[in-house]
């Protein structure tokens, strides 16, 4: 810090001022906007901190920032005045989020992870994904996508190493709102395997696994060769994992299978299709449920000839699902 840094004591003179300005101007802030903050006789109570703190960004030269931080500012301090929040828990916060941060990498997102655990991802897809009636609603993106997946032809397998899975077919159509079929769609689709585990989870391999790009065809029609999808707990081994199990919360999401669904001119949908029959649908740990999104995946145990063209036995599964794409926004 610099030696001309003011501190609590110092007293505002005019030779005092002075390094005061040149402080300012030295570090690139505008002299005007701290002059006024510092002069301003100091506030005792909490609700003069909040009032202060709230002041101090009212000269944020962008309306929409100014107005994050001043809500931030507001809800914070809402927050800690209604918990009466200790110092010890402070630091408890503190801590917790430094290990979040630590946990993260390229191949982990522990802040998303806590973003979706408590709700805010769901609450932001809700904001800035509202459908009109019909088009298939979005869902939380999760912290598992990767680039890359192979792009495969109708039928395609994306679990050819899953040997334990129920062998299951997904198919659907990929209309427009008005029931018409939307052909070259983009299905980018990933799901974990039949152990609940994606294959970024698995240490020592970076292989892409249960993950593929499918193209509709002039119908509209796709058909996905894959295993039933298991339920499975979110990473439970970093702070979300503790915060969880201290608040007596489970960390299963019932079992899905993650989509992107895109074609020019409509607006892509990220989401999941979850099967209907899964016990954790009510408790989904990240929220991200649907009533929309529920797909009857069918057992089937005798011999098929549709899906032994495919390579499917006996026992496996069929599910099916259409999704409906809104026009993109000019
Ligand atoms: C997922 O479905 O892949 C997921 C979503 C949110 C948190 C963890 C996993
Ligand atoms: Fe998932």
């Amino acid at each position: 810090m610099s030696p001309n840094h003011p501190t609590k004591n110092t007293k505002y003179t005019k030779s005092a001022k002075k390094i005061w300005l040149e402080w300012t101007r030295s570090h690139g802030m505008e002299a005007a906007h701290t002059m006024t903050t510092i002069t301003k006789p100091r506030g005792t109570t909490e609700d003069d901190i909040t009032a202060e703190v709230l002041r101090r960004f009212d000269a944020t030269a962008q309306p929409r920032l100014r107005d994050i931080m001043q809500s931030l500012v507001r809800h914070l301090h809402a927050f800690v005045k209604d918990v009466e929040l200790t110092e010890g828990e402070w630091m408890t916060a503190i801590q917790f989020l430094t290990k979040t941060g630590h946990m993260c990498d390229d191949k982990r997102q522990e802040f998303i992870l806590l973003s979706d655990t408590l709700g805010v991802s769901m609450v932001v897809d809700l904001i800035n994904h509202r459908k009109p009636e019909g088009a298939t609603e979005s869902t939380v993106f999760g912290p598992f996508h990767r680039d890359g997946a192979p792009e495969l032809p109708a039928g395609g397998n994306i679990a050819p190493r899953d040997k334990k899975g129920v062998p299951t077919i997904v198919s659907g159509r990929v209309l427009t709102l008005d029931g018409g079929p939307i052909a070259g769609a983009w299905l980018d689709v990933w799901q974990a395997d039949s152990s609940g585990l994606y294959d970024s989870q698995y240490a020592g391999t970076d292989e892409l696994h249960l993950r593929g790009r499918f193209r509709s065809d002039e119908d509209g029609r796709f058909l996905i060769r894959t295993v039933r999808p298991v339920y499975y707990a979110i990473p439970t081994d970093g702070p979300v994992g503790r915060m969880l199990s201290a608040t007596n919360r489970h960390p299963w999401r019932p079992a899905h299978i993650h989509f992107v669904v895109s074609a020019e001119g409509c607006e892509p949908v990220t989401t999941h299709i979850f099967d209907d029959a899964d016990p954790y649908l009510e408790s989904d740990t990240v929220f991200a449920v649907k009533n929309s999104l529920m797909c009857t995946f069918v057992r089937h145990d005798s011999r098929d000839e549709d899906a032994a063209r495919f390579g499917v036995e006996p026992p496996f599964c069929t599910a099916r699902f259409d999704f409906v794409l809104k026009p993109a926004l000019r």
